[in-house]
């Protein structure tokens, strides 16, 4: 017997891949939401991200992000329809919403930062506008064949909204939940990870009834804005402003953990120090930053870099940054000279799902998929999965594997040395995760 077959089957045993679909999965029972961005087709060179670049099986749940909303008559719309349209262009909705015969549900997010907040306020303010946009929407999702709707209103209550919005928000949510258990359509929403506009924005107890998911942002915690360079998805922090006090915050505020679903960030936040430190072998948060931060060659918005960016410059240009890992809120950084990116990197990630599961959530969700590094042009840096060479989805694979490894948690005491038992479960995990990538080639 080969190797390769001893390996297989150990991987079965551990965690029962299988193939229904044609989809060579890593099992495990959460969820993994994935939202697609659509603008990441216009990015340049290796940024560029197609449809044909999804590997669908990292994910249980897709969602293609954004439709918008006509305020002329409060109907949901396409805001790209050469991306979106098969009669105007290329036809994303319907190649998206063809991956739900491969065993995955595909929602429509609606909203987004660049929606703004003022037209859903107003849509969601009178029962008649409400009831024309659920028609519109229920027509919508029917004649693409997607599995629901994701709302993205950043945020009820603010950015142009109104103080009434957070009752109104419920109301909203209800008469979709109403307007949807027919067609038995999904109903999510991605909310917010600060505790001052989940007060302002959202009835916590309420809005759980109706939903099936909640997405929880927890992430842009901290940016150039802060004028610092701080963690934008840290997992604990003494200001409070973390995963874990978000999560403990719904959760005391009536969230049940079997609907929340942890977001995890595919970028990191860039910083432009204010002096260049005597050395780069520093830890750098806290250090003072100017307001803005440097682009990506890809993403081109300020502050802003995804993982793909991030590691491509690691393997590009090793002698011109140095990495470090920030123990306490469980991120990395990178700097060159005076610019910074924090970031969440294969660690961090499992940081976050070994969170998550501990807390017995639903699952984790990823903003965005498309800036994992999807090409697979960074595997050099996966030390510990240096046997994957030439292999994509770095970062969808680590979470997937880590929701997947269901060892017991050590109880918190040094263990004096590994035990053969923990020496045996290690070597078969590894095998099989050899076999896995090999399989999903
Ligand atoms: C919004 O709705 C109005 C009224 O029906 C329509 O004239 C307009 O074309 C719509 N806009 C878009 C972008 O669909
Ligand atoms: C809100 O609706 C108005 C009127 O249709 C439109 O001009 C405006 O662009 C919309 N706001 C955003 C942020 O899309
Ligand atoms: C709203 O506008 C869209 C786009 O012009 C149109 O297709 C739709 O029929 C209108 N809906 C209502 C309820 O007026
Ligand atoms: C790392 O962080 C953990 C948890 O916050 C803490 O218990 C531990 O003491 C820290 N280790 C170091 C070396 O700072
Ligand atoms: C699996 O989980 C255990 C317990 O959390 C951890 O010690 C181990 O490193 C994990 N293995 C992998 C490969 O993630």
């Amino acid at each position: 017997m080969s190797l390769n077959n001893v390996a297989f089957l150990l991987a079965i045993l551990l965690f029962g891949i299988y193939d229904i679909h044609g989809l060579l999965r890593i099992k495990h029972d959460n969820v993994v939401v994935c939202y697609v961005a659509s603008w990441a087709a216009y990015r340049q060179g290796n940024g560029a991200f197609s449809l044909e670049n999804l590997r669908p099986e990292h994910c249980t749940h897709l969602i293609y992000a954004f439709a918008g909303l006509n305020a002329s008559n409060w109907t949901i719309r396409s805001l790209d329809p050469w991306a979106d349209m098969e009669k105007d262009g290329i036809g994303n909705y319907k190649k998206m919403t063809a991956l739900r015969h491969r065993g995955l549900k595909v929602s429509l997010g609606i909203g987004g930062w660049n929606e703004g907040s003022r037209n859903y306020s107003m849509m969601a303010s009178s029962s008649e506008s409400r009831r024309t946009f659920i028609a519109s929407t229920v027509e919508f999702l029917k004649m693409y064949g997607f599995d629901g709707l994701d709302l993205d209103w950043e945020f009820p209550g603010s950015r142009g909204g109104a103080p009434y919005d957070k009752q109104n928000f419920v109301s909203l949510v209800k008469e979709l939940k109403d307007a949807f258990r027919e067609h038995q359509y999904l109903l999510t929403a991605a909310i917010s990870a600060d505790k001052s506009t989940i007060n302002i924005a959202y009835d916590i107890p309420e809005i759980s009834k109706y939903l099936d998911y909640i997405h929880v942002m927890a992430y842009d915690y901290h940016g150039a804005w802060n004028k610092r360079v701080l963690p934008n998805s840290p997992l604990r922090s003494k200001d409070q402003l973390n995963v874990e006090d978000t999560i403990t915050y719904l959760l005391q505020q009536g969230a049940p953990a079997k609907k929340l679903v942890l977001g995890l960030a595919m970028y990191g936040r860039t910083f432009v120090l204010t002096s260049v430190p005597e050395t780069s072998k520093i830890n750098p948060i806290g250090l003072p930053s100017l307001d803005i931060g440097f682009k990506g060659p890809y993403t081109g918005e300020d502050g802003f870099m995804g993982f793909n960016e991030i590691c491509e410059a690691l393997v590009l240009y090793p002698q011109e940054w140095i990495t470090g890992w920030d123990n306490e809120s469980s991120t990395a950084y990178a700097i060159k000279k005076d610019q910074v990116v924090v970031y969440d990197d294969h660690k961090a990630m499992i940081a976050k799902v070994e969170y998550a599961k501990r807390q017995k959530l639903a699952g984790v969700m990823v903003w965005s998929i498309d800036t994992d590094d999807f090409r697979g042009k960074c595997t050099l840096l996966h030390g510990d999965m240096a046997l994957l060479d030439g292999h994509n989805y770095p970062l969808m694979k680590s979470i997937n594997t880590a929701l997947a490894n269901n060892t017991i948690p050590p109880v918190e005491k040094p263990q004096p040395s590994s035990s053969s038992v923990q020496l045996l479960s290690n070597s078969v995990f590894a095998l099989s995760m050899i076999t896995m990538i090999y399989l999903s080639r």
